[in-house]
């Protein structure tokens, strides 16, 4: 018995869903017969790096036409044994398993046979970033003269770990997340020839869950197809991701904003009850209330405030902490939504970010989405500068622990004073070290900087801290002598 994501594999180019250029690129390829002797394939899990490896190696060796093509025909003897992993000459090796030296050893003597059948010798190296070091360096000498009759195809789901001598002798293709309309399709297809009657909103909500993997949302479909029967609802979805209905989050967060914690609480019950775990409830608010925030920062919706959005999300990033390690998840769950419900739903929290200066409105002016006039050209001049110093600082300190304390510094130059002004103390105990190095970077980019000076500003509250303590003052004083 073989899952729906193999036996829907794609045989043939023409079955390939997504990833056009690629497609097309690897099919001029064959066609104009300018096959190089290494690529990589690179890109997220399930979206046809294996699948592409293997037709790439049929039209090289399809049985079906005299010569190199880019129409494999995914029928004959060479395709179907490729298929299947025991053609002789397209050697599939799982880099996860094998990460040895041995197997690149092996590699390295076998590469210098001809192809017994085909045309060419294709050595497909899956998940090629596990290999080790030793592993690397053996197949880089076979890299470095290849044989006429051996390509090379590395998969790999992360090819930072591959190191740059091997990348820089690799042809790059980057696969991308398969788009929800491309998957939707596909799943269609499948679920037309499995007779399997599938409700839109269904693979709708398959497609957002499976992030842009087709094997995922192929397997998602599999499994709530054999938990549901013949026809796969909306519903049948939910339950099986314990996912919820956002029209019900958003009946949920009303609830919260008018002060309702009795009804908001009663969905929350009736949710728990239905199935739903704590860890989905706060997974699921979270996602919900994260897409709101977005809806309402590119003004498609105007109903809710982003301070009371980020408020509430405050409290879901406790609740999965609590969530996390409490024996009585439930509890707190119920706990932080009572809590929410508390919260000032009349307190201008505009007013307070602002006077706190969290925002760049001007006072009394409502920051409307529609463009603000940009600024003259001389001041964006001096932003970009000011940008370019700071990408350039940010570059010289990858690594260090405090990177990311950066972008939220100042870079700016005065004579020949290199000022950067941050918050972090930590940036700038790091920096005082790396003051000269600093120096001559800038001078690389043609800034006579001669000394650098690192000025620590005092923090003002962030937006969370400033909820947070504002919460507890709202909370405090519904109790007799608060907390
Ligand atoms: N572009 C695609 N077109 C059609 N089907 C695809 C595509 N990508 C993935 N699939 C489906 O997903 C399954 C897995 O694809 P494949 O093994 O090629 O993914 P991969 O990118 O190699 O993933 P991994 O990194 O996990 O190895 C295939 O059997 C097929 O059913
Ligand atoms: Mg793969
Ligand atoms: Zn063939």
């Amino acid at each position: 018995m073989s899952s729906l994501a193999v036996k829907y594999r794609p045989r043939t180019f023409e079955e390939h869903v997504g990833q056009e250029p690629i497609v097309k690129a690897l099919r001029n390829a064959l066609r104009l017969k300018r096959i190089s002797s290494a690529y990589l394939f690179a890109g997220p899990r399930g979206v046809g790096k294996t699948t592409t490896a293997r037709i790439f190696a049929k039209g090289l060796n399809c049985e079906a036409s005299d010569d190199i093509t880019d129409r494999p025909c995914g029928e004959c003897r060479a395709c179907r044994d490729i298929e299947m992993g025991r053609h002789p000459d397209v050697i599939e090796i799982d880099a996860a398993s094998n990460r040895g030296i041995d197997e690149i050893r092996a590699i390295r003597e076998s590469v210098k046979y001809l192809p017994s059948r085909g045309r060419k010798k294709v050595y497909i190296i899956d998940e090629a970033h596990m290999l080790t070091m030793e592993a690397f360096n053996a197949l880089l000498k076979t890299l470095e003269e290849p044989p006429e009759h051996v390509v090379f195809i590395l998969a790999t789901t992360d090819p930072h770990r591959i190191p740059p001598t091997i990348l820089s002798r690799l042809q790059k293709y980057e696969f991308r997340p398969i788009s929800p309309f491309d998957i939707i399709r596909r799943l269609q297809f499948i679920a037309r020839q499995e007779g399997i009657e599938v409700e839109d909103r269904a693979l709708h909500e398959i497609a957002r869950r499976s992030e842009g993997s087709l094997r995922d949302a192929i397997s998602m479909l599999e499994q709530v197809w054999v938990f549901s029967g013949n026809s796969v609802t909306y519903e049948d979805v939910l339950k099986f991701v314990g996912g919820i209905d956002p029209d019900v989050l958003g009946r949920l967060i009303t609830h919260i904003r008018k002060g309702e914690s009795f009804e908001a609480l009663a969905i929350l019950d009736e949710l728990l009850t239905r199935g739903v775990s704590p860890q989905d409830f706060v997974r699921e608010l979270g996602n919900y209330l994260n897409d709101l925030l977005r809806a309402v920062l590119e003004g498609r919706r105007s109903d809710i405030t982003r301070e009371h959005i980020l408020m509430y999300m405050n409290n879901v990033l406790k609740m999965e902490e609590v969530v996390r390690w409490s024996q009585t998840p439930r509890l707190w769950v119920e706990y932080y939504i009572t809590r929410m419900s508390l919260l000032p739903s009349t307190v201008d929290l505009t007013e307070i970010a602002r006077k706190y200066n969290l925002t760049h409105a001007p006072p009394g002016k409502e920051r409307k989405m529609p463009r603000q006039p940009s600024p003259p050209v001389e001041e964006r001049k001096e932003e970009r500068r000011e940008d370019d110093l700071a990408i350039l600082l940010a570059s010289r300190i990858r690594k260090a622990p405090v990177a990311g304390t950066v972008r939220e510094s100042r870079v700016l130059v005065e004579g020949k004073k290199l000022i950067i002004k941050t918050r972090s103390e930590a940036l700038r105990k790091f920096l005082e070290e790396e003051k000269e190095e600093l120096i001559s970077a800038y001078k690389e980019l043609a800034l006579p900087v001669e000394e650098v000076v690192i000025e620590v500003q005092k923090s003002h509250p962030g937006l969370l801290r400033l909820i947070d303590e504002l919460e507890l003052r709202e909370l405090g004083r519904g109790e007799a002598g608060g907390d």
